[in-house]
């Protein structure tokens, strides 16, 4: 459990938290801090364990041991690697309305929200569509759109460029930074370097724990040491020309 005097600042402890599946121990020894109002990220490869992180986070997936300690843990957004996994609505006005009329949120409000976020990602032509017959990214847009209609306390976004074209990746960003503003704490799995440098602070997981946990900046020169042949390197500028 976290002291008393520091729970207005800390979104996420653990203490020698295992995570993993009944079946599978994914990672073990996971000490970690993640400061409220915090945009972090985690990269690893593929396979490592960021889904599985953000799960447990979640509350998705239960602790297997150790301690964690989520200070706001009913007021959880999350994106999910993938979205389409995570429609309620008939339509996409529903899906983005389902969690506002769990709040009780007047329908004007609701309407008005809907329509913010929809143009802010260009997609209000999409706002009767069936949320099935969206394309991987859109349903990414749509998933985000969701979670931040709720405005939640954590923010938990699984890969969300993965399917995403350049300008939308720059909205996403600029998404989580305002919602950092008005209290949001981000958690941002990626699997690409370049992915980090908009972010706080990295966390790097290997397949025995963090390797590495500092300023995006710092992991660039550290980084093909770190995962060896499982990324593929980047040069400086070609990290710079891709963002
Ligand atoms: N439901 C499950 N039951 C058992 N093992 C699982 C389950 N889901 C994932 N795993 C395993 O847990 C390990 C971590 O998977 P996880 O999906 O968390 O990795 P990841 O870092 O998110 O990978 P990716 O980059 O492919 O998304 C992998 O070995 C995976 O095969
Ligand atoms: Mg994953």
């Amino acid at each position: 459990m976290c002291p008393e005097n520091s729970e207005n600042e800390v979104a996420i402890e653990s203490s020698d938290l295992t995570i993993g599946y009944a079946s599978r121990t994914v990672m073990t020894g996971l000490n970690l801090r993640i400061d409220r109002k915090s945009i972090v990220a985690i990269i690893a490869p593929n396979g490592t364990g960021k889904t599985t992180l953000l799960l447990t986070i979640a509350g998705i997936l239960p602790t297997l041991s150790g301690e964690l300690h989520v200070t706001d843990p009913h007021n959880v957004g999350f994106v999910l690697q993938d979205p389409q996994n995570q429609i309620v609505g008939n339509t996409v006005e529903e899906d983005i309305a389902f969690g506002l009329e769990n709040k009780r949120t007047p329908k004007e409000d609701i309407d008005r929200t809907i329509a913010t976020v929809l143009d802010y990602f260009g997609i209000a032509h999409l706002r009767k569509a069936d949320p099935s017959t969206l394309s991987p990214g859109q349903s990414q847009l749509l998933a985000l759109s969701s979670a931040w209609a709720l405005s939640p306390g954590l923010m938990l976004l699984d890969e969300p460029f993965s399917m995403i074209d350049r300008d939308h990746r720059s909205k996403i960003i600029a998404v989580v930074e305002k919602m950092r503003k008005s209290g949001t704490t981000a958690v941002v799995a990626v699997s690409r370097l370049f992915d980090t440098l908009w972010t706080d602070r990295v966390i790097a997981l290997g397949n025995t724990g963090i390797l590495f946990d500092g300023k995006p900046q710092d992991l660039i020169g550290q980084y093909e040491k770190l995962f060896g042949q499982t990324c593929v390197p980047l040069s400086f500028f070609t990290l710079m020309r891709e963002c």
